[in-house]
Parts: structure tokens; sequence; C-alpha cells
């Protein structure tokens, strides 16, 4: 069964589709259909929801929003879901919709459902939000008749201040309730199962070796959202809260699989602070919400942003199938075109990424068509390790440019021990980047066009890191991510 609150009401369901999705609940099941369907594939923001939990100490709920047409009921198991009905109290707005109604911040309404619900989740954050606040908050909402100025200028207005309205006043009891539904058991539906312990995940799999596993659904939902493929059984990994969270020791920082990015930015910042950009420009803050660092690695694509990353960074995967554990190497995971390490009844359970030493250069840069919520062109990560001057090793990781996320050990053979400084590091690793792929043309880019961007980035990061190549006078762990758009 999964139990939830829909606003201040308890819903149970012990019988649905594996692959139903909370807009399809909300619209066919409950007839609420003020949330809208737009491209059914997260691109969109007209179908945004948002999903209150409570903080880890029960003393506050958290707000966040999700795309519905792509999130499955398995993420609202024990949390409060929201949508745009729920706010008007009678005939009184709730303030961010009358702010956009007083900026004049909608013309056909479209869109408009979703841009309320993505202030809504705003209007409950704590601080004072500025514009890049107020951008990021929206980045996953588009409107193609208003323009932005106006919708970013109401929830500027109306975002920052105490928040007064219904959700706020009834917090104590919403609390009560959702304390209550975590107390029981987690046990999904006949089709989606939610496994809440590592026992009982290896034994769903067991019972279901033909169930695919889903963690936040941002990829898995395209297969039946655009592709319309049939499921019968899913197995979530939502409730296994052992997957979730971070942990860091003296040597490294470890990620359990399922721990959504907006939940793991703040502690990877925290060692990477120079990630900020790359990681504020995966997807939009929705997608971020429900997208896990594991489901980005399992999936396997070739272009996702987190495999080239974790690459240079020389990341351990730690793989369970419920009795046993082991430790893979990043760069020994990905076999082929979306095919991984993973053996039958295994999943991922954590990632592990080693600080920097001193001696690293390190830069990440993702090229992609639009600021918000693209996918990469091409993404290039670089390590290089000095001492006094020389370059000692150099790890690399690239989305875009083959099959699978890929990383070029030619790079290292040729440039070790080369003074870092000389030209000959710069033409070699040039040359070396623009020979070492065969990537295709796609709708992103060329071929021809992603072997230049390869051999300039490296032109770009041999710059850049020109003053730091002193005899290992790199003095403190540096990660510099830079986000270059097509001209
Ligand atoms: C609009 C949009 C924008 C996007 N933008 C970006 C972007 O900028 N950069 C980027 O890299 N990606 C992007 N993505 C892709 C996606 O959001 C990420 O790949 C995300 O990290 C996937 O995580 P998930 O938890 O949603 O995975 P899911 O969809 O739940 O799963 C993906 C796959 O991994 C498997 N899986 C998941 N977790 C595990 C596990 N722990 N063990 C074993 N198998 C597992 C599932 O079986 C499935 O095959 C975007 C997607 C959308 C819809
Ligand atoms: S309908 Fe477009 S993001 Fe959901
Ligand atoms: S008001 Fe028409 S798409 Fe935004």
């Amino acid at each position: 069964m999964i139990r939830f609150l829909i606003n201040q009401q308890l819903v149970e369901l012990d019988d649905t589709r594996a692959d139903l999705t909370l807009l399809q609940f909300l619209r066919e099941h409950r007839k609420l259909t003020g949330t809208k369907e737009g491209c059914a594939a997260g691109d969109c923001g007209a179908c945004t929801v948002v999903i209150a939990e409570p903080t880890p100490q029960f003393d506050g709920l958290h707000y966040r929003t999700v795309n519905s047409c792509i999130t499955l009921m398995s993420a609202v198991h024990g949390k409060q879901l929201i949508a745009v009905e729920h706010l008007t109290q009678g005939n009184t707005l709730h303030p961010v919709q009358q702010a956009l109604i007083d900026f004049h911040g909608s013309q056909c309404g479209f869109c408009t459902p979703g841009f309320i619900m993505s202030m809504f989740a705003l209007y409950h954050q704590e601080g004072t939000p500025n514009r890049d606040d107020v951008l990021h908050a929206l980045s996953g909402n588009l409107c193609r008749c208003t323009g932005y100025r106006p919708i970013i200028d109401a929830a500027l207005s109306v975002c920052g201040n105490t928040p007064d309205d219904a959700f706020s006043r009834n917090t104590p009891s919403t609390l009560s309730s959702l304390k209550q539904l975590a107390g029981t058991p987690l046990l999904g539906t006949s089709n989606l199962l939610v496994p809440d312990t590592r026992a009982a995940l290896a034994h769903a799999i067991a019972l279901h070796p033909d169930a695919l596993l889903v963690a936040g659904s941002t990829d898995l939902s395209l297969m039946f959202t655009q592709q319309l493929k049939d499921v019968s059984t899913l197995i979530s990994l939502a409730g296994v809260k052992s997957l979730n969270g971070c942990t860091a020791n003296e040597h490294s920082i470890t990620f359990g699989a399922t721990t959504p990015l907006s939940d793991l930015t703040q502690p990877l910042l925290a060692h990477f602070p120079q990630l900020a950009e790359l990681i504020t420009r995966f997807a939009s803050l929705p997608i971020r919400n429900q997208a896990t660092l594991g489901g980005n690695v399992a999936n396997a694509s070739p272009i996702g942003d987190m495999p080239p990353v974790l690459l240079a960074l020389n990341a351990v995967l730690h793989i369970d199938n419920g009795t046993q554990t082991r430790a893979v190497p990043v760069d020994a995971f990905f076999t082929g075109y979306r095919q991984t390490a993973l053996e039958k009844g295994e999943w991922l359970s954590a990632i592990e990424v080693p600080y920097l030493t001193q001696n690293e250069l390190v830069a990440a840069y993702k090229i992609s068509k639009r600021m918000e919520d693209d996918i990469s062109a091409v993404c290039a990560v670089f390590n290089v390790t000095l001492n006094n001057g020389k370059v000692e090793g150099v790890s690399t990781g690239f989305g875009g440019v083959a099959a699978i996320p890929a990383s070029c050990e030619a790079l290292n053979s040729a440039l070790k021990g080369k003074q870092w400084a000389s030209s000959e590091c710069l033409n070699i690793g040039k040359q070396i980047l623009s020979e070492a792929f065969a990537p295709i043309d796609d709708v992103r880019a060329s071929a021809e066009y992603r072997k230049t961007v390869l051999a300039n980035l490296w032109h770009r990061f041999w710059l850049e890191h020109q003053n730091t190549s002193q005899a290992g006078s790199h003095s403190s762990n540096k990660i510099e991510t830079r986000v270059v758009q097509h001209a």
C-alpha cells in the first residue's frame, strides 16, 4: 500500500499500475485538471506539483517541486502532495497567485499552474531569494507567451516574507498526520514494489527477477511517457533509507545511490565548491529534486553529466546484492552502450569520491545550447596532478564523445613527466584529444564540432591553469567548473 496526503486528505493506494504517474493520478483519478500536461518528458514544467515532507527532526516541512508527468506514485509515500487547486482558500487566492496577477505574469495561462507551484515552493523556503535564486527556482518552467520578466518580478515581490498561508498555519496538523504515516509499513502495491530495507529489496528482486529498478524515475519514466512501452512490475528504491544520504571520512565522501542531486549539492560543494555551476545546470530544480546520483550512473547514458566527473575524480562505486557487496572503480563500470558491470540481482548502493590532493588541477566543462535544463553536447572533466611543475598523471572524463562515458588514457601516457607550462603539453593534449574519439553527428552537435570542442577545451584548461603550475604550489583542493554555451 502507498499512503500519502493529498493536501490534507489521506489517500491509500493498494492497487495501481506500476507506471502510474502523479500527473495521471491527479488528472484521471482525482479530476484535478489544473495541473497540465505539456511535454510529458520533464522539459516544460506545466505539470509541476509540490511534495512536502517532514524535516528529519519533524519540526517543519520541506517543500520541493517535481515534474508530475514523470514522477511515480512511490515518490509520495509518507508525504503530502500539493497541486495548484489546493492553494486557493475559498475565494481568496494564495499570495503567489495574487502576485502573478498583480505583475501581469500570465497570458494564455497554460504554463501558469506550473509557475505558481514553483513560486509556492520558493515562498516556503527560508531566506529572501535574490534574482538568481528565483531563476533557479523557475529553471524548470517554460513560458511561451508572457515573457519571463513579469513572472520573475512577481516571485521576487512575494517570496522571502515569513510564509503566511493555510499550509504554514496547518503545519502542526500536517506533521502529526505525516508522523502517523511514517510509522506504517511501506509495502508499495502489487505492481510497484517499495521495499524498505536492503534484505526486502533483495527479496523483491528474487521474487521479480525481470522487474526494473527505479529510483527518481526521471530517466526511466520516458520509457512509458515517450516510447509508450508497457511495464508490468517496478521495484522502487525510494523506500530503502540506507541508500539515501551522505557520509564523509578523512579520505573521501560517499553518497548513497538514491540521494537526489538537490540533496547532495551542499555536501558535494562543501568539498568541491567549484562544481557549483555544473550542478546547478544539471537539468532543472524539479528534476534535481527527484533525479538521483545512482540513477545518473546506473543509467550509463553517454551524455550523463556526473559519470565524466566521477571518472576524472577516480570515484569508486559500491555494489550490493543483499548478501554481498563489492567495490568497482568507475572506469570499469561502463561496459558498453548503456551496459554496466551490474550483475543480475545487484544494485548500485553508493558512490565514493576521494578528496583531491593539493597538487591536483581540476576543471569541468559543460557545452550545451541552453543555460537551464539542457543535456550536454560535450562534457569534459580534466584532472592533472603535478609534481614540481611536471605532470605526474592525468585523469579525464568525457560525455557526448563515445558510446559510453569515456576517459582518455593516451593523454595520461603522453603527458606524464612533461613540464606543465610547456607548449608541448598544450599541443600534444590538443592533438590527442582531437583524434581520441569518434563521436557521432546528432541533433545536439556534429562529430566535427565535438572533436574541435574537446581540443579547444584542453587549450582553455591549460591556459586557465598556468598560474598554478609552479612546483606543486597549488595550495588548495580546487575544482573549477566552466559552463560554455554554443555561440
Ligand atoms: C528534462 C530532463 C533533463 C535532464 N537533464 C540532465 C542533465 O542535464 N544531465 C544529466 O546527466 N542527466 C539529465 N537528465 C537525465 C536524468 O535526470 C538523470 O540521468 C538522473 O540522474 C537519473 O536518475 P533517476 O534517479 O531519475 O533514475 P531512474 O530514472 O530512476 O533510473 C535510471 C536507470 O538507472 C537504473 N537505476 C537507478 N538507480 C539504480 C541503482 N541504485 N542501482 C541500479 N540501477 C539503478 C534504473 O533501473 C534505470 O534503468 C535529464 C532528464 C530529464 C527528464
Ligand atoms: S508535462 Fe512538461 S514537464 Fe511535465
Ligand atoms: S502564459 Fe502562455 S505559455 Fe506562459
